[in-house]
Parts: C-alpha cells; sequence; structure tokens
C-alpha cells in the first residue's frame, strides 16, 4: 500500500498519493490539487516543489552527495574525462572505448562554424560580456542550422548532440578571440577537446603554442565537476524553454543567460573579484565577513552557501585539492589562494554561517585555477557554461523524450480588482 497524503481544507479532507524516487526521496504528487480542490501551491523560487522527475543526477544537500547517472563525483572527476561523462549524462550510459572514440569523432565533424557568424561577432563592442555574446552567438547557431530537431529520430537527435558540443566550444572561446582583439582560431580535429580548448583561447598565428598535461588534466576535471547539477536554475531554464518545443540551440542560449547571473555560475567570476577586493584592501577578511552577515549591507560572500546543499558543496572539496595541486605543479604563487583559505577558515568558524549551514560551493575556488590557467576573469563563467553543456542537453532531450508538458506555473493575482477605464 503506498502513502499518501491527506489535506483537510474547509472541513474537507483530500488524498493525495506520495511518490518516491530511487533513492527514497518522496515529493507529495499535486497533479490532480487544483481540479480536487480549487486552490495551487504558492513556493516562490521553488524551494519546495518538484518540476519534473529525472534519471540523470541525483544530489543529497545534507550529506553532500552528488552521483551522475549513479556513479559519484569523485569517483568520476578521478577516474573518467570529461567527454567520457557528458557522452554517460547524455546517453545514459557509459561509452564503450569504441564508442567514445566514435563521439569524439562524430563532434570533429561539426567544430567549423559558418564563417558568416564572425559578422554577429563583430557587431558587438570590445566592452561585451564574454556571456552575453555566447548567449547570442548560441542562438544565432539556429539561423545557420535552423533543420529543427526531430527528437523523435534517434540519429538526428545524436547528430544535434555532437554539432551542439562541436560547435559551442568554438564559439565560446571567440568570446575572448575578440576582447583580446585575436583573429579567431579553428579546432583542430587531430587533438582533444579539452586541449583545443586551451589552443582555440591561446594559440595566435606568431607562435607555436604547447599545453601542458598539467593544465588539460585541471581543466578536464573542472568541466567534469560542472558538467550537471539536476534542477539548478539554468537547467531548469533549459527544460522551460525546451518545453515549448523551441530548439536546443534556443533552449541552451536561454540557459546561458540564466547562468551569467552572480547568484548562480556567475558567481565564481564575483569570487575573484570579492578575493582581489579584500587582497587590494590589505586582506582584511574580518571586515568582509561583517559585511555578508549585516542585512542592511546587500554584500553576500560570493561561492558560499547553496539552496541544495547545508553541507559541503562536494565539488567544492575536490576543486580546492586541485586547486592546491595545480598550482604547486606550476609554480604558481597566488596571494589570492591565501586570501581564499583565510575567509573560508573564518566562515566555517562563523556563528552566523554555522547557523544557515553556509558552506563553499562549487564557485569558490574553480575561479583560483581559470586564473592560473591564464584564463581571464570575465571568462570564468563561460567556462561554467562550457562544463555545463552535457548537463543542459541531456536535461533537454531528457525532457523531450518523456513528452513533458508545456511549462506553465500557476500565480496568486495581488493585483486591484476591475476598474473602469476612462
Ligand atoms: C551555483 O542550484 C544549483 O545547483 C547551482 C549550482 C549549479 O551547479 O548549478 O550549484 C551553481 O549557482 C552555486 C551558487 C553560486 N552562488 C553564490 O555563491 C552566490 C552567493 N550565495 C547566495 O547568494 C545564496 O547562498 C544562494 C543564491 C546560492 C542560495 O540562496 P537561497 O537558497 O535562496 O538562500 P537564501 O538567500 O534564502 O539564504 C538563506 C539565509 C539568508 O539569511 P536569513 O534571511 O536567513 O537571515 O542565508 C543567508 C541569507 O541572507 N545567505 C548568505 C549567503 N547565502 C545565503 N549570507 C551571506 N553570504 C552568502 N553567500
Amino acid at each position: 500500500m503506498s502513502k499518501t497524503a491527506i489535506l483537510e481544507i474547509d472541513g474537507k479532507k483530500y488524498e493525495f498519493p506520495i511518490f518516491k524516487g530511487s533513492e527514497n526521496e518522496e515529493a507529495i504528487d499535486i497533479k490532480k490539487l487544483r481540479d480536487l480542490t480549487g486552490l495551487v501551491t504558492l513556493d516562490p523560487g521553488y524551494k519546495n516543489s518538484g518540476s519534473c522527475t529525472s534519471e540523470i543526477t541525483f544530489l543529497d544537500g545534507e550529506l553532500g552527495i552528488l552521483r551522475y547517472r549513479g556513479y559519484a563525483i569523485e569517483d568520476l572527476a578521478e577516474n573518467a574525462n570529461f567527454l567520457e561523462v557528458s557522452y554517460l549524462l547524455i546517453f545514459g550510459k557509459k561509452p564503450t572505448a569504441a564508442e567514445l572514440e566514435k563521439f569524439e569523432n562524430d563532434i570533429r565533424k561539426y567544430t567549423l562554424v559558418n564563417e558568416e557568424m564572425k559578422s554577429i561577432l563583430d557587431g558587438f563592442p570590445k566592452s561585451a560580456h564574454p556571456m552575453g555574446i555566447l548567449a547570442a552567438l548560441t542562438s544565432a547557431l539556429t539561423s545557420f542550422n535552423p533543420k529543427s530537431v526531430d527528437v523523435e529520430n534517434e540519429k538526428d537527435l545524436y547528430c544535434a548532440v555532437c554539432k551542439t558540443m562541436g560547435k559551442f566550444l568554438v564559439i565560446a572561446t571567440w568570446t575572448f578571440r575578440k576582447n583580446m582583439g585575436y583573429p579567431m582560431n579553428y579546432y583542430d580535429n587531430t587533438k582533444g577537446y579539452v586541449e583545443n580548448f586551451m589552443r582555440l583561447m591561446f594559440e595566435i598565428p606568431t607562435e607555436p603554442y604547447k599545453v601542458s598535461q598539467t593544465v588539460i588534466d585541471a581543466l578536464d576535471k573542472l568541466f567534469i565537476l560542472h558538467a550537471d547539477h539536476e534542477q539548478n536554475c539554468s537547467t531548469s531554464t533549459v527544460r522551460m524553454v525546451g518545453s515549448s518545443h523551441a530548439g536546443l540551440f534556443a533552449s541552451i542560449s536561454a540557459g546561458v543567460s540564466a547562468l551569467w547571473g552572480p547568484l548562480h555560475g556567475g558567481a565564481n567570476q564575483a569570487v575573484l573579484e570579492m578575493l582581489e577586493e579584500i587582497h587590494n584592501n590589505g586582506g582584511d577578511t574580518e571586515k568582509y565577513l561583517a559585511k555578508a552577515k549585516d542585512k542592511a549591507d546587500p554584500f553576500r560572500l560570493m561561492g558560499f552557501g547553496h539552496r541544495v546543499y547545508k553541507n559541503f558543496d562536494p565539488r567544492a572539496k575536490i576543486i580546492k585539492k586541485a586547486a592546491n595541486e595545480v598550482l604547486a605543479t606550476l609554480g604558481v604563487e597566488d596571494p589570492i589562494l591565501d586570501i581564499a583559505r583565510k575567509l573560508e577558515a573564518a566562515a566555517l568558524e562563523d556563528e552566523y554561517f554555522k547557523a544557515r549551514n553556509l558552506y563553499p560551493n562549487v564557485d569558490f575556488y574553480s575561479g583560483i585555477i581559470y586564473r592560473a590557467l591564464g584564463i581571464p576573469t570575465d571568462m570564468f563563467t563561460v567556462m561554467f557554461a562550457i562544463g555545463r553543456l552535457p548537463g543542459w542537453i541531456a536535461q533537454w532531450k531528457e525532457m523531450r523524450e518523456n513528452k513533458e508538458p508545456i511549462g506553465r506555473p500557476r500565480q496568486i493575482y495581488t493585483g486591484s480588482p476591475l476598474r473602469e477605464f476612462k
């Protein structure tokens, strides 16, 4: 006998089934709530509302658990590579060596971006933020690939996945090249996906360019750690936009815009700017902790806190360790890392943060590694987007394959009653 929830309204009782997931999470199934009671629920920010069931990512905020398709993030970060994890998230299973090689080669078929896209890029001022350019160029990909994805056709969907993985990486680096006044680079189909990212970003025609394996491995791990995170703001946006049957590029473009916000993916840039400000102000971490606790002060400790994790973000632990290793291997002495460690230690001891279960999240240390790799601060959220791309694709694909209805939340009106317009 499955569990139910009883709701009593004006003396009348209503019974709703309780849905249990594969990790024993439970939800009250309110699909029939309005039909039975005439009422809707109210939940700003959806802090208590599940939008869907999903087989892609499981996270437990209390225990600090994160798994992609059942594999622990610690296991994947240690033993997998980014394209392997991308395949796992999108197609639901670990690729065989042959499948992974085919996937990488099929992505290579689409790494040439239409030259006319450059005229769109030329339209932006040099000062344009890379995330704004990326959202626009991603949406523009629809114009150059107008055939909409037939989600019923496995081959068509597979090609759309490879096309998105291939082209997004290239246009993401174009935002930096434009900013620097460099010529646009092209993907080198003889090299790996992550190595290509560094080449696309930094190789200039006048100099030979070599990428160290340390850098490739660090980036590969960072992309894995960012690859998916169930129904976060940007992923929910991708699902919402896709639910109207808008195309994959248009849905991903919307996800890029949602990720840009400083409360979400934009936090990694905001963390570095915050740490630099503290460093430039003499490293007074106590002053900034006090600002973060002061309700009258809009300042928040960027890179701290999380909607779901009320324990350490498991990704933050891995990234913190990687930051120490990468900087040591590269021989980079960065005072910002010392500021971050000092700030983290102080916050973890502080009653305000402890009482609110505020711990470092994925964004707190990632920027320190990006900086050590020479990636400019305003490109940090683009790095997040490159990592999150397979997760967005996987979630969009699942939503369409499950034939989910168009997303359309209800509301409670609190505005003016009927009045005549003279
Ligand atoms: C990401 O959802 C995901 O999965 C996202 C993500 C992913 O992989 O997709 O994990 C990526 O976005 C990570 C989060 C990056 N953002 C930041 O680091 C920005 C700083 N953090 C906060 O803005 C905040 O913690 C959020 C936005 C992340 C979560 O906010 P919630 O869940 O809406 O919590 P809240 O704002 O209601 O805060 C609860 C309390 C409040 O105090 P009280 O009103 O109870 O007194 O905690 C306080 C907040 O003021 N608080 C903070 C704080 N975060 C929360 N106070 C100071 N500094 C902070 N960082």
